[in-house]
């Protein structure tokens, strides 16, 4: 078996694999119905939600899918959004935003920083904006975005808060409660630990009711056709029923291990790969203050090509990350998300020092 130290997707348990041998089932009767009820409740339950707060929706296809419906559907006609911009998926939503004729401003910084509270005080105050979408943790570095200065800031402006969590949740504290996002956008083979086909958001119900007067800007992505049909026990278009069935038994999985037990297993994770790498003479691409639990960006030495420390990792049984973008040539990424003893991460320490030696 491969361990994967790629954000995604992830090392699965074997219950979790087990639920994709399920039966074959019609999409339009009431087993399907009753697993993709089955799923929405978990969603609300396992991330501390309240079902009068927020309202949970299924997407068949990967996190971008989930992030393209959000960004499409969240916005009014003649609408306005505002990008928090600090590597690969911040600049993602803007280009969506861009497919979507959707007017859209950004508040940027370089990859590795938050983009200063000043900034984003300055364009909140020079536009006026209907939402404001922010990466939870940017999966081009590891960097997690200050989600208590942006949501204050946000709702200080009267704009909706749309969050690109893809990478994040299940893996990092999120508080709803606290940070009040209309909308969350997720998938079900990071750190909730399904399998990959499948995504949801979590939507402020109001904001839900709101956004059927929105445009709608696509057929398939339209998050309140997906929302309205799930509403009524059925749905919209053809989903990856076996996913599904491996979705729900991957968020039994994390009901039993808590997400705060995960967030305490993942963190465990990362204190060895990051002690692994620097005693090995790595140097690590962010401050620890900025680091998620779940993502490692480390600087290539000098000389050492990222594909001969691929390659002699995957020897033994490791995948590692390429960097991305602007910093591809300079970095690799080393993720801690999935269902992986702490044993491996111990092994992989070995391996890694042993191929830089
Ligand atoms: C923060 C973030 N957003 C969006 C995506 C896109 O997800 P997918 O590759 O499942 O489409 C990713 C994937 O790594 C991600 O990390």
């Amino acid at each position: 078996m491969q361990i994967l130290l790629n954000p995604g997707p992830v090392n699965v348990s074997a219950r979790v694999r087990a639920a994709l041998n399920g039966p074959d089932r019609c999409h339009r009767e009431s087993e399907y119905f009753d697993l993709q009820d089955a799923i929405r409740s978990r969603l609300t339950g396992v991330f501390g939600t309240s079902p009068d707060a927020y309202t949970p929706v299924l997407l068949t296809g990967s996190g971008t899918a989930m992030v393209e419906a959000m960004i499409a559907s969240c916005v009014p006609e003649g609408g306005r959004l505002l990008v928090v911009r600090n590597g690969v998926y911040g600049d993602r939503m803007a280009r969506i935003a861009a497919v979507h004729r959707i007017a859209t401003d950004a508040v940027a910084s370089v990859w590795i920083a938050r983009p200063p509270r000043e900034s984003l005080e300055r364009a909140l105050r020079a536009e006026r904006y209907d939402a404001v979408a922010v990466v939870h943790q940017e999966t081009t570095t590891g960097l997690l975005n200050d989600m208590e200065t942006v949501s204050e800031l946000v709702h200080a402006a009267g704009a909706r808060l749309l969050v690109d969590a893809v990478s994040a949740l299940g893996g990092e504290p999120f508080d709803f409660a606290r940070w009040r996002p209309d909308a969350v956008a997720c998938t079900a083979n990071k750190c909730v630990q399904g399998l990959p086909g499948l995504s949801f958001a979590l939507v402020r119900r109001g904001f839900m009711e709101e956004m059927q007067s929105y445009p709608e800007r696509t057929l398939y992505l339209h998050l309140p056709r997906h929302h309205a049909s799930q509403e009524q026990r059925s749905t919209a278009f053809t989903p990856a029923i076996q996913v599904a069935d491996a979705l729900k038994a991957a968020l039994d999985e994390l009901f039993e291990e808590t997400v705060a037990g995960r967030i305490d297993r993942y963190a465990r994770a990362a204190t060895i790969v990051r002690d692994g790498l620097e005693a090995s003479g790595f140097a690590l691409l962010l401050p620890q203050a900025l680091r998620s639990n779940t993502l490692t960006t480390a600087m290539l030495p000098a000389g050492f090509g990222y594909e001969s420390l691929h390659d002699a990792l995957k020897r033994e049984g490791f995948v590692i990350y390429a960097g991305q973008g602007q910093l591809s040539h300079a970095t690799f990424r080393v993720a801690n998300m999935g269902q992986v003893a702490e044993d491996e991460f111990h092994r992989f320490v070995r391996a890694i020092g042993a191929a830089v030696a």
